[in-house]
């Protein structure tokens, strides 16, 4: 199929300011349809869940339809679908709850190549359990995290091993499921962080491997919500801190207070989106998200070459990130000026990028740019352009 992506733009309002969005992951726009979720379920009226009149029945239903439609993104199940503010409150969240049963000398593997918040919420849970961390290393040469080490770094004292399923700044796609085979292998719990990777690739939990997948629906098209999702059986043998009335099973307990229920709205039609962004899809929403995500996947491909080539073609260009599987994500610096600098020259032609480390600290510590400010990141998504990438291209151009 060829990706319309004239049609895509088409319902993003923000996209018509002008500037070239390519910090989409640091959070993307959001369609219309997104707004309008949001915005309808408050003119409807809403009410707290659980009540005997209409309004509270609708917002039952707000967190019924966004359970499923977490389900049908990443393969899960919505009964296995914790709802929250975002990953890394989440992720707190289960370190918590999941490191009550490590006894000390048990064991933990994280990456370098994860975002901090794959990280330290299990290495501060370490230290209060006495477990001990071990880390698998990236391959500066490749930037790849090779599947190989895990074999070595997990022992019959493994509890969890936390991964990646791509890197937020070199965009490394790690072979999760080799990891998770390895972990699984000794009996450890596998906890992916799909933050970066969901709004890129097809998504399939099971298949990766992941006992937990954790992903943020602002990162594809959708409100700052955040979910884990896990299966239901395994949920249930934890027991996270809650209040005494709160539900005694199912992902309820692991979702504190009231939820924004409108803004789950906004995350079921983000979904919806998903699903539509290959309009021949037929099928159930779970095989039109399947085929909308691989013709994405596609189209960023071919885009994000455009944007490396030209990157590449430059001298006063540093890329970094080489891995053979990645998300169309692009780390860069350039000679004679600071990140911070490059990243305020392109604002000043209209482009939006970030700069900085992006909480990516492990690794840009194993790259040498903590503490020379980062690096610049510009990440495509489904709705950048040709016109996008040539902007930045134009603008890094200038600064040689
Ligand atoms: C790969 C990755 N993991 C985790 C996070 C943290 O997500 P949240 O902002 O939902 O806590 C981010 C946010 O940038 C991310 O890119």
């Amino acid at each position: 199929m060829t990706f319309d992506v004239h049609r895509v733009r088409a319902v993003y309002p923000a996209l018509s300011d002008g500037y070239a969005y390519l910090d989409g992951a640091a959070g993307t726009q959001v369609p219309a349809a997104v707004i309008e979720a949001i915005a309808d379920a408050y003119r409807s009226g809403l009410g707290n869940v659980g009540g005997t009149f209409p309004a509270s029945g609708r917002s039952g239903s707000l967190v019924a339809e966004c359970r499923q439609a977490l389900a049908d993104l990443t393969g899960g199940s919505p009964d296995g679908v914790i709802l929250g503010p975002n990953m890394t409150t989440l992720t707190y969240r289960l370190a918590d709850t999941l490191s009550r049963r490590w006894e000390p000398g048990d064991e933990v593997v994280v990456s370098r190549l994860d975002h901090d918040a794959n990280i330290r919420p299990w290495v501060q849970a370490a230290a209060r359990r006495g477990a001990v961390v071990r880390w698998a290393e990236v391959d500066i040469s490749t930037t790849e995290l090779p599947s190989a080490q895990y074999r070595e770094l997990v022992s019959e004292r493994t509890r969890l091993v936390a991964v990646t399923a791509a890197s937020n700044v070199v965009g490394t796609r790690p072979d999760v499921a080799a990891i998770a085979a390895a972990a699984h292998a000794v009996g450890a719990l596998v906890y992916v962080d799909g933050v970066h990777a969901t709004p890129h690739v097809p998504v399939d939990a099971g298949a990766l491997g992941a006992d937990f997948y954790a992903t943020s629906a602002y990162k594809w098209s959708g409100p700052h919500i955040g979910t884990v999702v896990a299966e239901p059986a395994l949920l249930e043998t934890l027991h996270p801190d809650k209040l005494a009335p709160a539900p005694e099973s199912g992902p309820g307990r692991f979702e504190r207070g009231t939820a924004a229920f409108a803004d789950l709205a906004g995350v079921t039609a983000a979904v919806e989106h998903l699903a539509s962004l290959d309009p021949t899809a037929t099928g159930s929403r779970r095989q039109r998200v399947l085929a909308s995500m691989a013709a994405v996947e596609e189209y960023e491909t071919r885009l994000f070459a455009r944007l490396l080539d030209g990157l590449g073609a430059m001298e006063h260009v540093t890329r970094y990130g080489r891995a053979a599987r990645r998300a169309p994500t692009a780390f860069f610096t350039v000679a004679g000026h600071s990140p911070r600098q490059i990243a305020a020259h392109l604002a000043s032609r209209r482009v939006n990028v970030w700069n900085g480390d992006n909480y990516a600290w492990e690794l840009a510590g194993v790259l040498g740019l903590r503490d020379s400010g980062g690096a610049v990141r510009a990440g495509l998504v489904h709705y950048n352009d040709e016109a996008d990438v040539d902007r930045l291209l134009a603008a890094v151009g200038e600064l040689a």
